[in-house]
């Protein structure tokens, strides 16, 4: 039998926000020992620092020019994961894994991610990021432009309803304040921007798996995922 170790694979899982995605993609790297990328926490850390540097206004209106002339000022990395076993997200070298998670960022990112000449240099960095394959990335747009070739691509997908409940579980455990309504038009208005905008729309991208967890336990889409790398990686 095939060690899974045998064949380095790219990894792309793509989906809505809050589908869970990220846990899934981070459990799957945890588990074969490769690499995990959260695509998403770079553009939230390129928000934070347009929201600190007074580039958004209050009606969400991106200063795009400010934008794109900080960004060869803006460098992102990722820390190992500390004690508490997650990745940080760091900006120019600060932890900032916790504040890019608030609402003031949920509700910033989307036209942020909306620019070209950001989306440019985030996705040349996550290319960057896997050039040597053994990569789980996830995000929107990893299995249709960052990495179209990748042997494994998996598109998720669950009801906005189902969604906003997980999301709003998420921000109460770290007593972030929001309601159920506010969390679930951030989702649906992050679902409406992501799939319309001019540049890599969130689509399925072909090739990849669709999987609707909207019933699913954590431990079955985990077994489902692994079932799907194994596949991959024989192939
Ligand atoms: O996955 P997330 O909710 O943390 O992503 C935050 C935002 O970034 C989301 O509104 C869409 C955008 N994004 C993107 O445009 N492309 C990616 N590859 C990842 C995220």
């Amino acid at each position: 039998m095939k060690e899974i170790t045998d064949r380095r694979i790219t990894v792309a899982i793509d989906g809505y926000s809050s589908s869970g995605k990220s846990t899934m993609a981070r459990e799957l790297a945890r588990r074969v020992g490769y690499l995990y990328v959260d695509s998403g926490a770079m553009y939230r850390a390129v928000t934070l620092y347009a929201l600190r540097h007074g580039m958004i206004g209050a009606d969400r209106t991106v200063d795009t020019d400010a934008l794109i002339s900080a960004l060869p000022s803006i460098r992102i990395s990722f820390a190992h994961p500390g004690a508490d076993g997650v990745q940080h997200t760091m900006l120019n070298g600060e932890d900032v894994e916790r504040e890019i998670r608030d609402m003031q960022v949920s509700e910033n990112v989307s036209p942020v991610a909306a620019i070209p000449e950001v989306r440019e240099r985030l996705v040349a960095l996550q290319q960057e990021f896997g050039k040597d394959k053994g990569i789980v990335m996830d995000g929107r747009d990893i299995g249709t432009t960052v990495f179209p070739d990748a042997e494994l691509k998996i598109f998720v997908c669950a009801s906005a309803e189902e969604r906003a409940r997980r999301r709003l579980k998420e921000l109460l455990e770290k007593d972030e304040q929001a309601t159920y309504q506010e969390v679930y038009d951030n989702v649906v208005e992050r679902d409406r921007i992501d799939t319309t905008r001019a540049v890599s729309p969130l689509r399925k991208a072909p090739g990849a798996i669709e999987l609707d967890n909207g019933t699913m336990t954590r431990g079955e889409q985990m077994q489902w995922l692994l079932e799907k790398f194994n596949e991959a990686t024989d192939e």
